[in-house]
């Protein structure tokens, strides 16, 4: 989907601000923000028209059931009772005064809801489930956020009405459990987090040179074998840091004792793949599969080591041995392991790498001078070439569309493979991709990885990106949208994960979410959102200005 560009209302958001910019006093505030502060809902609305007045919510009110949006019913009724001391009836049809009910508008765009707060109720409409669910999700932050979690017999909630859609498609966030590991019951929290912030892809980075973490019944060696490592530099990098910092322990749940030695690892079996994607679903959220080649596979290459050109894992001056296209053995395995993924995960779209590829082993290995020769290739870069056309086509017959970091771009690559742009040191990169038609998902390295401790500056960093300011229009067109990603080598523990990830994932999802952002409002609404944090047991760090 092409971004929404500023419309009439944001232009009109932006004015008023300016005016009233000179209306600040000296502490910064400004009227503006405080319209926007509206039981703190992140990421924040399209449009929001506030009314007098507060709408009461008690043993009176009625929670409609009779609809076509049962998910979304349940998520509010859940929200409800938790604050609620007296039960909230739920009724077939209104009732009374107070009812909250969710209506069909075939009018609207199918992510788009509108809320209206009245003294006659709560009316939400949408065209779809997805539209409602993300409603659903709004008010159950006002509810949580307008009784700060506490039980109370009755609450209120401003009168307004909210008319939101979001600006991206592709809202993403993605976790690399290959360096660290998480458990499933974990990733199923994180799941439930991400539907608190309007998030609708999981992109799993499930293979990398550090542990394979994937159950594949062809060939099970990968888990018995490439799921498992001695402790590396990070490892000890981390356990270095746990002497001052037990948040970076490594989680014990994952170490084993071998051979009189202590290894690390760990990995989901099929079912508990199945268990993530059925739970993902309920919350509208695609989990994306990545199987990382052909470089990053030394997991891979020590359980099958005739994958690699030298049939052994080992490291060139940067990165790893990749796997070797040369050999047809490789190219089979490579499609008989998507095959497996292909069938285990329903999303449309799957992601295969291709970053950080050394081809040095390629380069030095007579199969490969002879596979070269055979097929006119000049120059090692071309077997990659050959090797990501080959799994696209793969994947394109099983239905499939491909997503690879933007490395493939350097290659010659064809317009239907999604551009993963993380590489915002290579400047011209994402024209390339735009002008050889590929669409875009932006994870620039400096905004969006959220790996690098986080930081008060980091985060205003990340929540004021505006890819506007910094791409050509020929990109802006082709972005779908934009992802987080949590790379782990230095992150062992749930605790570590959530210190780097809270509250940036807010300032995240406002970015992918929110057309006119305004940093002041932002930090007003976060507050509101400690208490929910508090709640969930999730280890933030508290920002310096939220003190
Ligand atoms: C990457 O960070 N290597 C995609």
């Amino acid at each position: 989907m092409k971004p929404i560009s500023y419309n009439k209302i944001g232009i009109a958001y932006f004015v008023v601000w300016i005016f009233l910019l000179p209306a600040c006093n000296k502490t910064g505030e400004n009227p503006q923000a405080q319209t926007v502060n509206v039981h703190g809902i992140i990421p924040l609305p399209l449009n929001i028209q506030l009314a007098n007045g507060n709408l009461t919510i008690d043993k009176n009110t009625v929670l409609v059931t009779n609809s076509q949006f049962q998910t979304a019913i349940g998520v509010v009724d859940d929200a409800l009772s938790t604050v609620s001391n007296s039960a909230i009836l739920k009724k077939d049809s209104p009732v009374g005064k107070t009812n909250i009910s969710f209506i069909a508008d075939n009018t609207m765009d199918t992510s788009a809801y509108q809320i209206s707060i009245s003294d006659s109720g709560i009316i939400v409409k949408s065209k779809s489930k997805t539209g409602a669910y993300y409603a659903a999700q709004s008010l159950r932050q006002m509810i949580w956020n307008s009784t700060l979690g506490v039980k109370a017999e009755s609450f209120t909630l401003k009168m307004m009405t909210i008319k939101d859609q979001p600006k991206y498609d592709w809202r993403g966030f993605h976790l690399d459990v290959s360096r660290h590991f998480f458990t499933k019951e974990y990733i199923l929290k994180l799941i439930d987090w991400l539907a608190y912030y309007k998030f609708n892809k999981l992109q799993l980075h499930l293979t990398d040179d550090q542990g394979w973490r994937v159950e594949i019944d062809q060939f099970p060696l990968l888990t018995e074998i490439g799921a498992w490592r001695a402790y590396n530099n990070w490892d000890s990098a981390c356990m270095e840091r746990a002497r001052t910092d037990p948040d970076f322990t490594i989680d014990p749940r994952f170490i084993k004792e071998a051979d009189g030695r202590k290894i690390y690892g760990g990995f989901y079996t099929k079912q508990d793949i199945r268990e993530i994607i059925a739970y993902a679903s309920a919350h509208y959220i695609d989990v994306v599969p990545e199987i990382d080649m052909p470089g990053h596979m030394s997991a891979a290459i020590r359980a099958y080591p005739q994958l690699s050109c030298v049939d052994s894992a080992g490291w060139g001056t940067e990165f790893s041995y990749p796997i070797c296209p040369c050999k047809p053995e490789v190219l089979d395995f490579s499609y008989k392991v998507w095959d497996e993924i292909a069938d285990l995960f329903p999303s449309k779209i799957v992601h295969i790498g291709c970053d950080e590829v050394e081809n040095g082993t390629w380069a030095s290995s007579p199969g490969c001078q002879a596979f070269m020769l055979e097929h006119g290739m000049t120059v090692p870069r071309e077997i990659q070439n050959f090797f990501v056309r080959k799994l696209q086509e793969h994947l394109e017959a099983k239905g499939k569309t491909v997503i690879a970091w933007d490395d493939a771009i350097d290659g010659k690559i064809n317009n239907k493979i999604t551009m993963m742009y993380w590489r915002d040191w290579v400047k011209d990169s994402p024209q390339r991709c735009a002008e050889n038609g590929n669409s875009i998902i932006l994870t620039p390295w400096s905004h969006f990885y959220l790996s690098s401790p986080s930081n008060d500056e980091n985060l205003q960093k990340l929540y004021t990106y505006n890819p506007v300011d910094l791409l050509p229009a020929v990109v802006i067109n082709k972005v779908e949208g934009m992802q987080g990603c949590v790379w782990t080598e230095e992150i062992p523990s749930e605790a570590a994960f959530e210190k780097h990830v809270f509250p940036a994932i807010m300032a995240l999802s406002e970015v992918c979410w929110t057309p006119a952002r305004d940093w002041y409002s932002f930090q007003q609404r976060m507050k509101s959102h400690f208490n929910y944090m508090n709640a969930q047991n999730i280890h933030y760090r508290q920002p310096a200005w939220a003190n």
